[in-house]
């Protein structure tokens, strides 16, 4: 019998990565055999590692946190996504025997605002928390929409600044400190910041969400994420943590390996009922 095609997530900490559930989800779906593993991976182990793995016969490689940006200088080429954010979540082996790297992170955002959660983006007021790689990941999609306006808002303002000067040819976009917020209303608010993991939340200003506004944590978790509660406290009409984006992200990396896309509306479904909570 051939051997299975191997594949992995990388990153530190990963023992709780919920990657190999969701391909296994996917393998099943799309009757592919394959194994999916979740590999404990340090920085200063990255290069050794995904040389070793591809050297065994690994077919692809995901990469979280703290590798993302490792993998985007690891690989032999790059897509114009993983270049705009200047991360890769994805990488590829091809036919030659290179390794692509891509990133699906931003579009696995959009799929789960606008295709799960039927929210358009479109002349919309929208502002992300944090200018770190979280947030450079999705800045390129979401001004692909068309939005009235994107602030970014930082701890570090000038952070915030100087991400959206790189970006501001691709649209109307800002960066500024939370304390610049007040007075201003946003249709959607996005926390890309790591704050969450640590049980805290950016100040911001009360009266900060538009009335029916929208709340989206990068994060997400067992349990509500204290961003996802403070939307639900403001009467957001949606507070969403990013299982729906980890699903997401996770079937574009499944299609660019095996080139068939799985459903993942059953997926997160069953991801979602595993959870102590309904969103
Ligand atoms: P990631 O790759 O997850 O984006 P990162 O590059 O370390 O991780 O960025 C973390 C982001 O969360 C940064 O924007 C950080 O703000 P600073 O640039 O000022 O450090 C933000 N952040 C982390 N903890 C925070 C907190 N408690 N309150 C507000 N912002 C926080």
């Amino acid at each position: 019998m051939a051997a299975k095609d191997r594949y992995a997530v990388f990153g530190s900490p990963i023992k709780h990565s919920k990657s190999p559930r969701i391909h296994q989800l996917f393998a099943e779906q799309t009757q592919q055999t394959l194994e999916y593993t979740a590999q404990e991976v340090i920085e200063e182990r990255f290069k050794m590692s995904v040389a070793t793995f591809f050297k065994e016969g690994g077919k692809g490689l995901n990469c979280t946190l703290p590798l993302k940006e490792l993998a985007w200088a690891y690989a032999d080429s790059t897509t114009e996504r993983a270049d705009a954010s200047r991360a890769v979540n994805t990488l590829a082996l091809q036919r030659d025997g290179s390794i692509l790297g891509d990133n699906t992170d931003g579009c696995g955002l959009i799929a789960d605002l606008m295709v799960n959660n039927d929210i358009s983006l479109k002349k919309k007021r929208i502002l992300i928390l944090g200018a770190g790689g979280a947030c450079r990941g999705i800045i390129a999609p979401i001004l692909e929409q068309s939005p009235q306006h994107l602030i970014l808002a930082n701890r570090t303002p000038q952070k915030a600044r100087d991400l959206a000067v790189e970006f501001c040819i691709s649209g109307d976009i800002e960066g500024c400190g939370f304390a610049d917020l007040i007075g201003k209303r946003f249709d959607l608010i996005i926390n890309a910041t790591s704050a969450s993991l640590a049980d805290d939340m950016p100040p911001l200003p009360e009266d900060i969400l538009a009335e029916a506004g929208i709340c989206y944590d990068l994060a997400y978790g067992n349990r509500p994420t204290t961003f996802v509660r403070w939307g639900i406290e403001r009467n957001a009409s949606k507070s969403l943590d990013g299982l729906g984006m980890l699903v997401e992200q996770a079937a574009e990396a499944f299609y660019i390996w095996r080139k068939i896309k799985p459903e993942t509306k059953p997926v997160i479904e069953t991801l979602n009922a595993a959870r102590r909570f309904a969103l």
